[in-house]
């Protein structure tokens, strides 16, 4: 047999498919990390609240002061313009913090708000404007005082 046709013979009986199949692995694979992934991620990302009702109301209220101070020092020092893996990573802290809260009924009711209000992670200007609504609108449902947002950067320094 002449070399160049035993070449073309091998090329078809064993790279050539080889080389196909290879391929189909590949977009099997990547297939699957675009459809399953997000799925897995989002089951526990966006789950419901886990912890029970918090029945005293000291240990309430401290609670949530802290962790709305907590909240908005983080929009305050988060970068100005986030990559697409620190924004995602802010937007899937919220939802887990939303989850996870200690207070099973405050975390219902920041998750009925998440769900109208969901989280603006594009800068730090856009986070830092979201918490503000989202604190308001408990502010109003408790009846407490207003914060006026244009003045959240004042109240809740970078440090930086
Ligand atoms: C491999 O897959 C791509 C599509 O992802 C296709 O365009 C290409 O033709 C395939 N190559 C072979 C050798 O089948
Ligand atoms: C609520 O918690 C505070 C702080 O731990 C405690 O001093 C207080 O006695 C508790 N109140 C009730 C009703 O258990």
């Amino acid at each position: 047999m002449r070399p160049t046709i035993l070449f073309f013979l091998l090329l078809l009986l064993i790279i050539l498919p080889s080389l196909l199949y290879l391929n189909y692995s590949i977009i099997q694979t990547s297939e699957e990390a675009i459809t399953l992934m997000p799925e897995i991620d989002n089951n526990v990302v966006r789950g419901p609240v886990v912890m029970p009702q918090l029945k005293n109301s000291t240990i309430k209220a401290e609670l949530g002061q802290s962790s709305w101070k907590l909240l908005h020092t983080m929009m305050a020092r988060f970068p100005e313009h986030p990559t697409q893996d620190e924004k995602e990573a802010l937007r899937n802290f919220i939802y887990l913090f939303s989850r996870l809260y200690p207070c099973g009924e405050c975390a219902q009711e920041f998750q009925a708000i998440l769900a109208k209000h969901p989280p603006q992670v594009s800068s730090r200007e856009a986070a830092s404007q979201w918490a503000c609504a989202v604190h308001n609108i408990v502010n109003k449902r408790l009846q407490k005082e207003m914060f006026d947002c244009g003045k959240i950067a004042d109240k809740y320094k970078c440090g930086c």
